[in-house]
This record gives C-alpha cells, structure tokens and sequence, in this order.
C-alpha cells in the first residue's frame, strides 16, 4: 500500500506549474556566502541597524511589551492599527502626499504589498510593465501569478518614456490585458536612478491615455545622499498605488510596509490579505508607531544618510580606482545599489564562483530581469552595510577577478576561439558599448 504521507521529494508532480516556473532569489542565495568571515557582501540589500541607538529602540519596544501587551499580543485589524496608519499619514505628508488613515493598508513589509497587488490584479497573461532591470523581490512576487513582464529600459533620468510610448503603441489603448506600471522612481533598486520630474508627470499622463494603472515603490525615497527631494507620483495623481516601507530607514526585522490607494483598490486588496495572513503583527505596529513618534528618528536617519554617504563615496572612489576602463556604473545619488556593465561577453552569473574565492559577492545582472537572461555582463553591488575599508578592499577584490576574466577573453578573442562582440576588440582597453553612466546608446542598460 502507498503510504499517505508524501515527502518533499515526492511532491514533484503536485506542485502547481507557476511555482515550478519561479527562480529562486539570487540575493537569499547569497545570503548563505555572505556570512562567510572571509568574505565581504556587496550583495545584501540591508541597511545597517547597528546605527540605531539602543534607547530609541528599547523605548519603542517597551511600549509594546510593557503598555500595550495585550494589544501587541492580539490578532488585529487587517488593515492595520489605526494609530499606526495614523503615523504613516504624518510620514506621507512629509514627502508631499495627503492621505487619510482609511487610505492606508498596513502590510508586512512592502514585499508582501507587491504580493498582494500581484495577487488582486494579475491573471495569467497579463501584461506588467516595470523597469528594466527592476527589483528581484518584485519579479519573484509578480512571476507567482504568471504575468507577461514587459521591462522598458531606463537611463540616469529613470524609464525611457519614448520606449514606453513605443511598447505602449503595440499594446494598444484600454487594453484589458494591460494592468500596471511598476516602478521605483527613487534610487531604483538595482539602478540606484531616480526618474526626473518630467518623466513622471509623462507616465502619469500615459497612465490615464492608455489606461493603466501605476504602482509606486518608494523605500529609498528618503535615502538621498545629494539634491533635492523629488514629488512622489502618488502627490500628483491620487489613482497611484503607493508602497512604503520602514525597513530602509528603521528596522527591516519589524517587516512593517505599507499601501497607500484609493478606498476601492484597498477594499479589493483588503480581500486578498485576509487569506494570506488575517492581519500584520500588532507587535511590530506598536513598536514601529512610538519609534516614529515618541523618539528622535530624524536624527538617526540624518546619521543613516552621513555614514551611507560616506560608504557610497568610498564605492565610487575605488570603482574609479580599481575598475578597469572596460567598466562603468552608475553614480546614485541616494538609495543603497550601483549598477556595473561589464561589456557584453562577460558573464557576471559564471564568474560569481571566482569572486567567492576571492572573498567577494555581487549580485549577478540577470536576476533583476525577468527572461533571467539579460543583464548577464551586469551586476548590482551595495554599499549600505560594510565600512568603508571593507567595500574598498571588496571593490579592489573584484577588480581583480573582473581583470582576470577580461584577460581570459582578450585572449580567446586574440586566438579567434571566440568572435570579437560588437565594439570589443582583442586590445588591452577596448571600449564598453556603454557610455560613462553604464547604458548603451539605445538606453537599454548595457
Ligand atoms: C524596491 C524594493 N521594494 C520592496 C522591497 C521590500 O521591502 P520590505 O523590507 O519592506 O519588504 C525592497 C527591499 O529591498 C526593495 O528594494
């Protein structure tokens, strides 16, 4: 007789075609290497929450075990903790959004957010346009209700408008197939690019043209090292679905995010999340209400922004030091990524074992498409959570390691083993097909 009891091994054939089809996370697969003493992560996406003083939250914390136990402790609403949507109200109206408590969902963390709109608005086959690359989190989120991910390439002025025109044109107008644009106007997660004033104004004048609707991920909006704040999509047009998170600016292990929408879209979206977990933890609400309220958070993440500062600064220095001239990247003025080119015959996904050994990790280009195919000669590096020496000495690593590679192609290119791709030549220095900021001349990353 079969027994009833089916191990993990045997579940081959139940599990559901959409599941088979996900990739797994490169970064949670890093994860693993990173812990590695010898080893110095660039590929985490975690701020450094040795920077919080101890008070503030031991502060915020006592008031959820000690004051409101039994709250803390209870199943809540599930939209939230009113008082805590209270609070995200004053941190919205902070960046220029007027939005009412009954206009926020709270969520556990902006990814379970980007799940729940995957999970409210996409049917198999729909059409999802987002940036290409785009954050990895997004994609594995989205990919589980088997969308048709379209990304629009972006330059240092955020998505290329006229490329999204253009794939807009062959989608058509009111295309019911059509369901959102994702984007991550600030810093962009893995770009580290921030899309300008025009071009926001342009998506939202398309959104309404071709009917469609914008999801804006905003957690590094407030991570900005130089300029000025930029307006959020969601002060300029209401419809925007909005998600934020405290996880770059407080504490990531709270995994407190939220929605900020129209009444409607929440009550939809209210739908969803009561199947996928009832509530958020009243818990981490409470803490993350008096930390936003009863401590100096302003101050902490002025100090957050002068140490992220200086740790990019150190990154760019010695990327301008070390990295060979075939290289280029971007240069973010906020946020926690750069994002390499290497030119078009490197593959960054081979050579992460190289880098390993030699103490270094990245994320490979290809994770942050959805093809997992493109962006092959790219990566995305961090530099929020190792000290400035640390990413000096990583960025030296991978210099090395990148040196090695180019040479073994030099080589191979020189002998003719391997045909010379477009632009490279067999020369000690051949040029990128990208300019000084890491895109091609067609806007497509290079
Ligand atoms: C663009 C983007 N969206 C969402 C998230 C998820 O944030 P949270 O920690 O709030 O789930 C991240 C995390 O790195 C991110 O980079």
């Amino acid at each position: 007789m079969p027994s009833a009891h089916i191990t993990f091994d045997q579940t081959g054939d139940k599990i559901a075609g959409r599941i088979r089809k996900m990739r797994p996370s490169a970064v949670r697969n890093l994860f693993a290497a990173a812990v590695r003493p010898d080893i110095i992560s660039l590929s985490g996406g975690m701020p450094d929450v040795s920077l919080l003083p101890a008070s503030a939250v031991r502060k915020a914390t006592r008031a959820a075990v000690e004051d409101e136990r039994a709250v803390a402790l209870q199943y809540g609403g599930t939209d939230g903790r009113l008082e805590t949507r209270q609070v995200v109200c004053g941190l919205m109206r902070d960046l220029g959004v007027r939005c009412k408590p009954d206009e926020v969902m709270l969520t556990t963390g902006a990814q379970s957010a980007l799940d729940l709109i995957a999970k409210t608005f996409i049917d198999p086959g729909d059409i999802i346009l987002a940036e290409g690359p785009t954050y990895l989190g997004a994609l594995q989120a989205f990919s589980a209700y088997e969308p048709d991910v379209r990304c629009i390439p972006f330059d240092d002025e955020g998505m290329r408008m006229n490329l999204l025109e253009a794939e807009l044109e062959r989608i058509g107008k009111d295309n019911p197939r059509l369901k959102f644009c994702y984007v991550i106007p600030n810093f962009q997660n893995p770009g580290g690019v921030t899309m300008v004033p025009e071009r926001r104004k342009r998506l939202l004048e398309l959104s309404r043209e071709y009917g469609f609707l914008v999801v804006e991920d905003d957690p590094y909006g407030r991570l900005r090292y130089d300029g000025g704040h930029m307006i959020p999509l969601k002060a300029l047009d209401s419809r925007v679905i909005y998600l934020g998170t405290i996880s770059k600016v407080f504490a990531p292990g709270l995994r407190t995010g939220w929605i900020v929408a129209p009444r409607d879209v929440l009550a939809r979206i209210n739908l969803a999340k009561q199947g996928t977990d009832l509530c958020g933890s009243s818990f981490d609400q409470i803490v993350v209400e008096h930390y936003f309220t009863d401590t100096p958070w302003e101050k902490t993440l002025q100090k957050f922004l002068d140490v992220y500062r200086e740790r990019r600064d150190a990154m760019l220095g010695a990327l301008d030091e070390f990295f060979p001239p075939e290289a280029t990247w971007t240069h973010p003025d906020g946020g926690l990524f750069v994002w390499v080119t290497l030119p078009d015959y490197v593959d960054t996904g081979s050579m992460l074992g190289a880098a390993l050994d030699a103490g270094v990790t990245y994320v490979p280009g290809d994770s942050f498409f959805p093809d997992g195919v493109t962006g092959r000669n790219c990566m995305r590096i961090n530099f929020s959570y190792e000290t400035p020496e640390n990413i000096i000495e990583a960025v030296r690593r991978l210099a090395k390691v990148i040196e090695e590679r180019l040479e073994l192609y030099r080589i191979f290119i020189a002998a003719g083993a391997i045909k010379a791709p477009d632009g490279a030549e067999a020369s000690e220095h051949s040029p990128s097909r990208a300019n000084s900021d890491g895109f091609a001349p067609d806007g497509q990353p290079a």
